[in-house]
């Protein structure tokens, strides 16, 4: 197989940061961020220890790092808790009045939200301290696996922190997910218990948490208990001795809790993320380090100052929600602003209305919720004031230029830099990031590597490959917030990441660097095509084509092909006020000629009204390929948000 991906998207825009920013942000220059960035590869223990000492621990480490490819240990022999560094450490620092969490439920009437909650640190802690003793209570123990399904409110970080400072690892199920769902991941990590809620609020609607729950266990019977947070009000089933009320739970528990001082190597969290087999993979990390990787990304990605009010829309339910809403942030002391609901409820104006009333300063979000809000339209924007705002962020997937622009311009002002962050489930903190006080930065590129980040292009040998040839993503040393393996499956984690280049990691993702050495991702190498012997990254296809006025979204897949051995078929759904004919698909095709060549115009083009995605908005590009091959949808949709899309795919127009 040939490594080389053709790569022919070009992006001439480079956008500095203002003087104004580098003089107040933690990192100033470019020099200062390569000075810092060459002694932590240099010198990756020396770099990390200083990190770690920053944090408090109950008993420093012996070793900072020991590496026997591909297990890594780190802050070896060192105890330490991550709640107690959340809290206890803040407070011990003065930050016990401070805001820690602000909370906005989704209920909206009469021009307001219904619900606004505020935690300071101290609050915090004492909501962590009675809610862990009442898990002790119900006979979770040190090293069990907790199960938590919950809605995004302030009690799902409740119970992570609650979790981690008694020692038990917490498997976090996003909301959406079904029971079938819950079944398979309770019985893979072996928990005996699940806090849930009687439902949470979404979209206007409620979701019933508790109904799925019951559902689930009906295929199981390791769950002993199952704690229920009384939200909506909706009236659930409680089984009898299996079944508790938070408030009853938290009843009379004091709220005085010692944090176990936990090892480092010890198991902080089990988080499920889809592989390419089908089968969820657990995938484990540890104490120490993520703590440590995780809190210093926050402060330099997101350049954490005293009086930021910080966003990150992320589910609790993804790696996003666990590394940079709850334990990076608040390691950072910062004020972390929670939001129950969807982006558009109840119409695209509520985040824009939310950043305005809480004056958010740092904004975190994705590519589809960007795309989402382009093509609703700036009405919805024009209405609030944005100025809080001065660092905004980008995750989940390459972030096309023209989102990236409308970004930048109707978001940001033109004024906030933005962070294009690429990391993964399994990299538990950014990887590759600018540092915004330092990274001139290009619309659609993560830029450089973060600290202590070995990044590199590279073929299946593991040679690295020049400027703007396409090839594979590793990462060539450990790094602290690694994953430490696969729960229940550690055979997999060295097949899975290990092997494909010789002793390096190997992310799934092909890339290129430009001549200035900066990482464009061109997508998952499984949504690499090869038409005609060209490897093409459907990324890359897919911005070419929202580049075009007349398109919001696009996603396009590889099919077979007799004479190129494989085509393409791009998925197209436009903006509102344009229509599908066929001048437009002529004139998308020849955008594609233009922008990336003649040989990659699609041979399909359909227009439709949505694209078939997971709950987290990860575009099910099998899916896609199966409509697009004309052969019907044959394959697991269990994790599909919307089912009705397939259906009418498979009746859109085809070209
Ligand atoms: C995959 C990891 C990291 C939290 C959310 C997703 C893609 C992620 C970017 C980015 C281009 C990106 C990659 C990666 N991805 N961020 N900024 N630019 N691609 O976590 O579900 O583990 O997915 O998401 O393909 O490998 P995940």
């Amino acid at each position: 197989m040939s490594d080389s991906i053709t790569s022919s998207l070009q992006e001439h825009r480079v956008f500095q940061p203002s003087p104004e920013f580098s003089r107040r942000s933690h990192v100033k220059s470019m020099d200062h961020y390569r000075s810092l960035w060459t002694r932590s590869i240099d010198d990756p223990e020396s770099f990390w220890a200083e990190a770690a000492r920053e944090l408090h621990w109950f008993k420093t480490w012996d070793k900072v790092l020991d590496w026997n490819e591909p297990y890594a240990k780190w802050f070896v022999g060192a105890k330490t808790n991550l709640a107690y560094n959340c809290l206890d450490r803040q407070i011990d620092a003065g930050r016990g009045n401070s805001t820690a969490i602000i909370f906005e439920g989704e209920p909206y009437a009469d021009g307001k939200p219904l619900e606004i909650r505020k935690l300071t640190y101290r609050q915090l802690r004492d909501e962590v301290c009675q809610f862990a003793n009442a898990l002790k209570s119900i006979g979770v123990k040190k090293g069990d696996r907790v199960t938590i399904y919950l809605p995004m409110t302030p009690e799902a970080v409740v119970t992570m922190l609650a979790c981690a400072r008694i020692g038990a690892a917490h498997s976090v199920i996003f909301g959406g997910f079904s029971s079938q769902a819950i079944t398979d991941r309770v019985i893979d990590a072996q928990s005996h218990f699940i806090i849930t809620a009687d439902g949470g609020y979404r979209r206007g609607t409620t979701v019933a948490l508790k109904k799925s729950v019951d559902e689930a266990l009906k295929a199981t019977d390791l769950v002993k208990k199952v704690i229920v947070l009384k939200r909506t009000g909706e009236s659930v089933n409680m089984t009898p001795g299996r079944d508790v009320w938070w408030h009853d739970a938290i009843a009379g528990q004091s709220n005085d809790c010692p944090a176990e001082p936990m090892d480092a190597e010890d198991l902080l969290f089990v988080l499920y993320t889809s592989g390419s087999t089908g089968k969820p993979k657990g995938i484990q990390h540890t104490t120490a380090g993520y703590m440590v990787g995780t809190y210093l990304s926050t402060k330099y990605t997101f350049d954490i100052q005293p009086n930021d009010i910080y966003w990150c829309t992320a589910d609790i339910g993804w790696i996003t929600g666990h590394s940079y809403v709850v334990y990076g942030a608040l390691n950072n002391g910062t004020a972390v602003f929670m939001y129950e609901g969807a982006p558009n409820y109840p119409d695209f104006s509520r985040f824009w209305d939310i950043i305005e009333r809480h004056k958010i300063t740092i904004f975190y979000t994705a590519p589809t919720a960007i795309r989402a809000f382009m093509k609703a339209g700036l009405d919805y924007v024009k209405k609030h004031n944005l100025s809080s705002l001065r660092l905004m962020g980008s995750v989940g997937e390459p972030i096309n230029p023209e989102a990236w622009m409308w970004y930048h311009e109707h978001i940001g002002s033109s004024r906030c830099p933005i962070v294009d962050t690429w990391w993964q489930t399994e990299t538990g903190m950014h990887m590759i990031t600018p540092i915004p006080g330092a990274t001139p930065t290009k619309p659609g590129t993560a830029t450089l590597p973060f600290f202590g980040v070995d990044a590199a292009i590279v073929d299946r040998n593991g040679n690295e490959l020049g400027p703007n040839e396409g090839g594979l993503l590793v990462i060539r040393k450990p790094w602290p917030a690694m994953l430490r393996g696969i729960f229940n499956d550690p055979d997999r984690y060295k097949k899975q990441y290990w092997s494909d280049v010789p002793g390096m990691y190997f992310t799934g993702d092909g890339a290129r660097r430009d001549h200035d050495g900066y990482f464009w991702i061109m997508g998952r190498v499984d949504d690499v095509v090869n038409v005609s012997g060209h490897r093409l990254g459907t990324a890359e296809l897919e911005s070419a084509l929202v580049a075009h006025p007349a398109v919001a979204e696009s996603a396009v897949v590889g099919i077979p092909h007799e004479m190129k051995g494989q085509g393409l078929a791009a998925f197209v759904i436009l903006k509102s006020g344009y229509s599908a004919s066929d001048a437009l698909k002529k004139e998308l095709s020849d955008q594609i000629a233009r922008e990336i060549g003649s040989f990659a115009r699609p041979d399909q083009i359909r227009f439709a009204e949505g694209l078939p995605k997971t709950r987290s908005g990860k575009i099910m590009r099998r899916l896609l390929k199966e409509v697009a091959g004309g052969g019907g949808v044959k394959g697991d949709v269990t994790t599909l948000e919307d089912f009705n899309v397939i259906a009418k795919l498979s009746a859109s127009d085809e070209g």
